[in-house]
């Protein structure tokens, strides 16, 4: 009777690793576009518009003053570093069309010039300052004249739900939207905006992408305004050929075909990308899972975050990181699924997860080793230490561990990877020494653990919970640009005990 029971839970388990891995469609070819852009910038506001661009893997096109670049040149390297596409609004933001043609030229050849030490030697789309354009700007540009095709006014208005909803009732496809990134109202209502349309089905492209999908030779001196679907409409660009460069490669192919992370909709991974909190939630569980792990069994008492999407992919696994406390939220109700997973809440949340598959990990003071440990949180100290002391995550080249950095969608993978590749050795060591845990094949081919008296995974304590909920209380902090390559070293004796929990997963009841 137990072994039956134990049969249908494995079989349960197979049935929902196969239906929560990725089925995202890649956008049809007669899928509707968008091009949001963005002028003035950039300013204060840029670097919170990036990260929520950044969760939501949309891509948008940034028109910056050149005059501005020099105040904020992480964000313009940012904008670069994530995609996006780096555009001219000329220098001081004076009429064109009312300079004599040396100060035209400079006005467009200087923004140029600084444009190119962020984005390298390309053509830099020019949206002229208000509009404002004749023959001579034209001739002067010696690039594309970008004008849009929905205007809300929200350097006017400044309000958040007005400028959302004239965005969202006006639209069409193939539209070039205009805002500003020096509002935070507008930063705001982009980032809604975004929401709302996709849930509608639209896709967000940058403007080169808009005319490369729409089949467009765009040319120099030539004004636009949108760009209609006139017959032509290429799919999504990609990325395989990019990937195939990237350091982390081979860790990217195993993250995709163990389903541990999601393309996005355009079908691309876009490794250099933060990783969101909620698919953060979602590549532990799918760990856990493909370890022969169960997330389904939680119940929902302790799913309760407010600032969860309607339709969210990543719900199940959120309920259960949360359940086992390995990913708290913020407190307050707030789960933070947008936000970009930082270096520390990592540090916190794989020290859970390895406590959570039992293994033998404690708090230490090993975060002091780093140059900038008064930096790191109080919360975030403990994991930090444990995490060093096990080798999970080093400092970069100056000894630094930049707790507040944002982990890439890559780093994240490559941890993910690591962890299970100790679990697998662990449970070959395991196997090896004891040969009543080796799997049998029932008769319709799933392999079952045979039933061991092995330790069960042990939830966190009632107080352990309360300081695990106590201790991610801090909002996600602002993203720091250069997000630079780390190695993560694991060392082999790691998670031995993790092992055989992980086995008597299907002897709990
Ligand atoms: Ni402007």
């Amino acid at each position: 009777m137990k072994k039956i029971k134990n049969f249908i839970a494995a079989l349960c388990a197979a049935v929902i690793a196969i239906s929560v891995l990725p089925a995202r469609a890649i956008a049809a070819p007669d899928g509707r576009l968008l091009a949001i852009t963005f002028d003035d910038g950039p300013g204060k506001y840029t670097d919170e518009l990036l990260d929520g661009l950044e969760t939501r893997g949309v891509t948008a096109t940034f028109f910056v003053l050149g005059s501005l670049v020099g105040k904020y040149p992480n964000a313009v390297r940012r904008i670069v570093q994530n995609g996006h596409q780096l555009a001219s609004h000329t220098y001081s933001h004076l009429q064109l069309t009312k300079l004599s043609a040396p100060r035209l030229k400079s006005e467009i050849d200087d923004t140029r010039a600084i444009l190119a030490a962020y984005g390298g030697e390309q053509t830099y789309y020019i949206r002229p300052p208000y509009g404002s354009c004749n023959a001579a700007v034209k001739k002067a540009a010696n690039a594309p004249l970008i004008l849009w095709s929905v205007d809300p006014l929200d350097w006017k208005y400044r309000d958040t739900a007005t400028v959302t909803e004239t965005i969202v009732n006006s639209v069409q496809d193939g539209d070039i939207i205009l805002l500003h990134d020096i509002h935070e109202t507008s930063v705001k209502a982009a980032l809604r905006s975004i929401d709302a349309l996709r849930a509608e089905g639209y896709e967000f492209v940058t403007v080169s992408e808009l005319f490369r999908r729409r089949g467009i030779d765009v040319q120099n001196g030539e004004k636009y305004y949108c760009v209609r679907n006139e017959g032509v409409n290429l799919g999504p660009s990609n990325d395989a050929e990019t990937l195939k460069e990237h350091w982390a490669s081979n860790t990217i192919s195993y993250a995709l075909e163990n389903g541990i992370a999601d393309l996005f909709d355009d079908g691309s991974f876009r490794p250099n990308y933060s990783m969101s909190r909620g698919a953060f939630a979602a590549a532990l569980g799918r760990l856990w899972i493909k370890n022969g792990g169960d997330i389904s069994a939680q119940g929902g008492a302790e799913y309760k975050f407010s600032d969860l999407p309607v339709s969210s992919d990543y719900g199940d696994y959120i309920r259960w990181a949360s359940s086992e406390g390995i990913m708290t939220g913020y407190g307050g109700g707030k789960f933070g699924y947008y936000d970009a997973v930082t270096r520390e809440q990592m540090a916190v949340c794989v020290t859970r997860y390895l406590k959570f598959v039992g293994a033998d990990v404690s708090d230490s003071d090993a975060y002091l080793s780093y140059n900038d440990s008064s930096k790191i949180a109080k919360w975030a100290r403990g994991g930090i230490g444990c995490c060093t002391d096990k080798g999970l995550l080093k400092g970069d080249e100056k000894g630094e561990f930049r707790p507040k950095t944002n982990m890439t969608r890559a780093q994240v993978v490559t941890v993910i990877k690591r962890i299970d590749e100790l679990l697998q050795d662990l449970r070959a060591e395991k196997e090896a020494k004891d040969p009543a845990l080796t799997p049998v094949l029932t008769a319709d081919g799933d392999a079952v653990m045979r039933e061991t008296a092995a330790l069960k995974p042990k939830p966190p304590e009632k107080a352990e919970a309360q300081t695990a909920i106590a201790s991610e209380t801090e909002p996600a902090p602002p993203s720091v640009a250069d997000v630079a390559r780390d190695t993560f070293l694991i060392p082999a004796r790691l998670i031995y005990r993790a092992y055989s929990s992980i086995l008597s997963l299907f002897g709990k009841k």
